[in-house]
């Protein structure tokens, strides 16, 4: 296992100039599995991560977690230093970060020291961007204890925090020195936060079937059926692996993996990001998708049934109150200006299989609001069928 290790190379033209290649290797496990916490304290000492760590969460995942993740540490006659901060989206910013780094300077960072993140996305994201410009780069260990950073937010190595209004404007990719996915973590896990990883996990099962029939099966209601979840966790996790293959630091916007964001992310911002958790948003965005795909005849009847049908059962609504819509479609031309003129959107086609279309009119976008708030939901293709 490595993490950083790399190679430059300099070559000097005949002209005399000079140029330089680096490339950066680095090779992390991702343990996924029932009890994997216990094993943090073992696993630090693998990776000889041991010598100095600090474990980084939120004020609600330390009042479940942060004790035993001490003592497991201790028990093995370690010592971790915790750091808390508070729960929610506004942890993801500048001051807040400036406390971490502060509090870890007070308590000696050093450059062999590591980060453990145990929390959410939130925590994920914020310990990755701190990790990656301390000392110019510090260790750290993905522990993800909400569905959403599980199946996502912990692979994949994008760290960032929120700035200026903008959400995750300041970050970079830098790839933890291991990820340990516990699904038992999610027990105390509130529903609806559930429910939010569930819908990116729809939209990771729209483009990969075995998912899909997995999400459709679950068995809603609380407790969660945690050998479920995690079943959906491992498929998810490496099918966004899969497709980050070809484009690990995500340089195209043409993304698969966006399915349903464009317009969730609009309606989030509609909302000023207080009225739907992300997950809820996106949901939407997956069902107007699907709906809009469907009235330009990409997308049979069926395929729409079973997408919107499978959201439900997840507990995710999937109509946009009428009264957003043009606060909604505003947001979708703000990203519009923000992606140079174009939208790229991601309609399904069957589950399997999606495809990327430039643009949307404000024509479709109503229709497809109308038909998924209307009685039917799978309404008949309409006049744009088949353009792309
Ligand atoms: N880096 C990426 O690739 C990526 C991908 C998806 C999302 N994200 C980011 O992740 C964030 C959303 O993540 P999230 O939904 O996990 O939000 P979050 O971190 O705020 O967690 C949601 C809530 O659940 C609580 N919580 C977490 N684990 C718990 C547990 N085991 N028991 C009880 N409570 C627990 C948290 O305290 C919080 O209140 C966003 O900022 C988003 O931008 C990043
Ligand atoms: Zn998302």
């Amino acid at each position: 296992m490595s993490l950083g290790h790399g190679t430059l190379d300099l070559r000097e033209d005949p002209d005399g100039t000079l140029s330089v290649q680096v490339t950066r290797q680095d090779t992390y496990p991702v343990n996924i599995g029932p009890g994997e916490l216990d094993t943090l304290p073992a696993l630090t000492e693998q990776l000889g991560l041991a010598d100095s760590l600090f474990v980084i969460t939120d004020t609600n995942v330390a009042d479940v977690l942060l004790q035993r993740t001490v003592d497991l540490f201790r028990d093995r006659g370690m010592r971790v230093q915790p750091i808390v901060v508070p729960a929610g989206e506004a942890s993801k910013s500048w001051p807040v970060l400036q406390s971490v780094i502060d509090a870890l300077l007070t308590r000696g960072v050093q450059r062999r020291s590591a980060l453990v993140a145990l929390g959410g996305g939130v925590i994920v994201d914020a310990v990755g961007f701190v990790a990656s410009v301390v000392m110019r780069g510090l260790p750290y260990i993905n522990v993800p204890t909400s569905l959403v950073a599980q199946l996502d937010a912990a692979i994949g190595g994008k760290t960032g925090i929120d700035y200026n209004g903008s959400k995750n404007l300041l970050g970079g990719f830098y790839h933890p020195a291991a990820v340990l996915i516990d699904p038992e973590l999610l027990r105390t896990l509130p529903a609806r936060e559930i429910r939010g990883g569930l819908a990116e996990a729809v939209k990771v099962g729209i483009l990969h079937p075995p998912l899909f029939t997995k999400l459709e099966n679950l068995s809603s209601g609380s407790p969660p059926d945690i050998e479920a979840l995690a079943a959906v966790t491992s498929d998810a996790a490496r099918y966004k692996m899969h497709l980050l293959k070809d484009d690990p630091f995500e340089r195209s916007l043409v993304r698969l993996l966006n399915l349903g964001h464009s317009f969730g992310h609009a309606l989030e911002a509609a909302t000023r990001f207080e009225v739907y958790r992300h997950g809820e948003a996106i949901a939407v965005g997956i069902a107007l998708a699907t709906m809009m795909s469907r009235h330009r005849g990409m997308c049979a009847a069926e395929t729409t049934d079973r997408i919107l049908a499978c959201l439900r059962r997840c507990g995710l609504g999937v109509t946009m109150p009428p009264s957003l819509m043009t606060a909604t479609w505003e947001e979708i031309d703000v990203i519009r200006r923000i992606r140079n003129g174009v939208l790229n959107e991601v309609l399904p086609v069957s589950v399997g299989e999606c495809v990327v279309v430039d643009e949307v009119s404000h024509d479709e976008f109503v229709s497809a609001a109308g038909a998924l708030a209307g009685p039917g939901t799978a309404a008949a293709p309409r006049a744009t069928a088949g353009r792309q």
